[in-house]
């Protein structure tokens, strides 16, 4: 019943922010915007078992041949993962491989875990190139909710 509640109030309030409170955590792209859908407001709410969407609109500064997504809660100031779909960051708007000035709007999907508390937490998401170097790494402020 909480579930299907949560799923009619997310339909009725169905919009995607531009988000202003995030802190760039050392990517090595440009980041010129992140949109992050379903969430009208900021701190987004997230809903466990609710899938969440960004579009991330970004320059390259460097050659990447691979990129994967990666996404962690950071809870008491350890790390948890949070699987996105797809892994890859190749695709879904991405063409690789990224040369140098290359500009993307690239787009992937995570869904919140079920068994997180309920609280306010900083959420990390990183795509990271075949040296494990961060193209983008963003960190920001989440309230989840059942
Ligand atoms: C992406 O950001 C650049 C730089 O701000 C802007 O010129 C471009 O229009 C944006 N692309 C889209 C599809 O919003
Ligand atoms: C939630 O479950 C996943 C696997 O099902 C596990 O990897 C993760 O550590 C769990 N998280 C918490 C906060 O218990």
């Amino acid at each position: 019943m909480n579930k299907y509640l949560a799923v009619v109030a997310l339909l009725s309030s169905c919009s995607a922010i531009f988000l202003t409170e995030y802190t760039d955590c050392g990517s090595h792209g440009i980041i010129h915007s992140i949109q992050l859908e379903p969430c009208n407001q900021e701190p987004c709410i997230i809903h466990k078992g609710v899938s969440y969407t960004t579009h991330i609109n970004f320059t390259a500064k460097e050659h990447s041949d691979k990129l994967s997504n990666v996404c962690h809660g950071i809870i008491a100031g350890a790390p948890i993962p949070f699987a996105v779909y797809p892994l890859n960051a190749c695709g879904n708007g991405v063409k690789c491989p990224l040369e140098p000035g290359d500009a993307e709007i690239y787009t992937a999907t995570v869904t919140c875990p079920t068994n997180v508390s309920t609280m306010r937490l900083a959420g990390k998401w990183e795509v990271v190139d075949q040296n494990g170097l961060d193209l983008i790494c963003f960190v920001v402020g989440l309230k989840i909710v059942d």
